[in-house]
């Protein structure tokens, strides 16, 4: 059995009777919990208009529970309460906007093994994966209080003539939309949420269709920790309805947004289309993710770290390895271990400790993977496919599968599930594979493994992304570690859970003064 996940995490050793069973015994009194939510405007909850049954992806007979969505008139609304009540909150302490979320986040720790729970049934993560939700979501809480604080102290006056003080401010720019995806459903949506809190705007949040109860708890946890109700509205629904309202709002003064490069373009025009100010757009798309292998790299290493990158969460993260580059002179080594772990990778129910591999989100996902593998398997050769479980037979589950193709340029778009593709190249090509990637517009991870040192610098240099890994897996990035976002059609920048991240949800004023 290869587990894939990390072993050790938030003092649960997954790998260690003593250390699991208490923890998964915690989350499975959950099991078959009903949860409901709506939208919740100015601390109120609306549970009027169409109420849509969540299930779990991993089987479809499983209500998780049902949440109300927003319409038209109640966006409106939620954006009249954010906006009347931005100057206020940009007037309060940052030390008392960074308290909220230090206290959010410790309610995060306190209710995590209801969340993973939520979690692994709503999203059908693992029990892994649902663990660094929880983790990943008080890191961003915690990081950005602490730079908040640092951006919104005060160093003292600027320099300027005897008798005139000069000073620079900063303040939020107003109401931001937060318009969270479904795979980070408790990470991402929270530190969206806290970069534009901490910096003093108001939030709207819409999480995705697919994980709105989990997005739900979270904002109660919210405004329970602190954080004014009249602050931070929650509008789940569907993403034409809500998304389509708050982009083409005047008083929507930035969007802060992950999901489809289209996606994050169609937003990009309509906020450009209004009458109002220039609105901020942060946006972290998608990715054609590449690792390349050259003859020095450590086989068994290189192939953990593959399989880890490729098909943890089931291929559900942007920073996921899709184009393996394998030069050609190791590739026969390097694809029979492949296959051979492949071969080991349990795929099911992913409350299981022994899962692997999970469900995809939904059904219509699965198809349009299970579609891709029926074409490119024609087109290309079937390297392995990892066998299915029997309790796989009832969901949205994709059979993880490695391809052999002939260029990066066989694939139109991401394709975002369990899918390796691999490529040969000859060391001759090397500046040719570079190119190739580059080509593709998309630039947000790479995974290298060479034991040449120069070569990997070179490669790291060339290649145009926003992540470079080097000699490890080339997923999970961790909050004030490894900043996260790419570049090109990959997204906006600043990275996620970096320095520069809370800049772009300010402005300045500068003062001067003649005393
Ligand atoms: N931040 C995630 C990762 O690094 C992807 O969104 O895997």
């Amino acid at each position: 059995q290869i587990y894939i996940h990390r072993p050790n995490s938030d003092g649960c050793n997954l790998l260690v009777e003593s250390h699991y069973r208490p923890f998964i015994d915690a989350v499975c009194q959950y099991k078959d919990q009903q949860w409901s939510g709506s939208p919740i405007v100015n601390g109120e909850s609306i549970e009027s208009g169409e109420k849509v049954t969540v299930t779990s992806p991993q089987n479809r007979e499983h209500e998780v529970g049902q949440i109300y969505y927003a319409d038209e008139e109640t966006t409106r609304k939620a954006i009249d309460i954010a906006h009347g009540a931005f100057p206020n909150w940009s007037r309060t302490a940052v030390e008392m906007r960074a308290q909220a979320l230090e206290d959010y986040a410790n309610l995060l720790e306190e209710h995590k093994h209801e969340l993973i729970a939520i979690c692994t049934l709503e999203a059908g993560k693992s029990l892994q994966d649902g663990i660094d939700e929880v983790r990943e979501a008080v890191d961003f809480c915690r990081y950005y209080a602490i730079e908040a604080r640092k951006l919104f102290s005060y160093d003292g006056p600027l320099l300027g003539p005897t008798g005139e003080m000069n000073e620079l401010f900063v303040q939020g720019k107003g109401v931001f939309a937060c318009i969270s995806p479904w795979n980070f459903p408790l990470a991402i949506f929270t530190g969206q949420i806290a970069a534009a809190l901490a910096t003093g705007n108001t939030v709207i949040a819409k999480p995705a269709e697919q994980t709105s109860l989990l997005a739900y708890r979270a904002v109660q946890l919210m405004h329970e920790a602190g954080i004014p109700k009249d602050v931070l509205q929650f509008l789940p629904g569907k993403g034409a309805v809500v998304g389509g309202v708050l982009s083409s709002d005047d008083r929507i003064s930035g969007v802060c947004f992950t999901g489809s490069t289209v996606t994050a373009k169609n937003i990009n025009r309509s906020l450009a289309e209004r009458d109002g100010a220039i609105a901020t757009l942060i946006a972290e798309t998608g990715g054609q993710n590449a690792m390349i292998i050259d003859s020095t790299a450590l086989p068994e290493q290189v192939m953990t770290d593959v399989v880890h990158s490729a098909f943890t969460s089931a291929g559900q993260r942007c920073s996921a390895l899709r184009v393996l580059y394998v030069q050609e002179d190791v590739a026969e080594r390097m694809l029979e271990l492949l296959e051979g772990m492949m071969q080991e990778l349990h795929v099911g129910d992913p409350i299981e400790r022994r899962t692997d591999v999970g469900p995809v989100i939904d059904d219509k996902a699965k198809k349009k993977l299970d579609d891709h593998i029926a074409e490119i398997t024609e087109t290309g050769t079937l390297i392995s496919q990892a066998p299915m479980s029997d309790d796989a037979a009832t969901g949205s589950f994709v059979r993880p599968t490695a391809v052999m193709i002939d260029s990066i340029h066989d694939l139109k778009e991401e394709h975002f599930g369990p899918i390796l593709h691999v490529v040969k190249y000859k060391a001759s090509e090397l500046n040719q594979v570079i190119n190739d990637i580059n080509s593709t517009g998309y630039g947000l991870t790479l995974g290298i493994h060479s034991r040449n040192e120069s070569k990997a610098a070179y490669i790291a240099d060339m290649v145009n992304v926003g992540n470079v890994y080097i000699n490890r897996n080339q997923i999970g990035a961790v909050v004030g570690v490894q900043p996260f976002g790419g570049q090109g059609l990959s997204g906006t920048g600043p990275k996620a859970g970096g320095p520069h991240y809370l800049h772009r949800f300010i402005t300045e004023k500068a003062r001067s003064n003649n005393v």
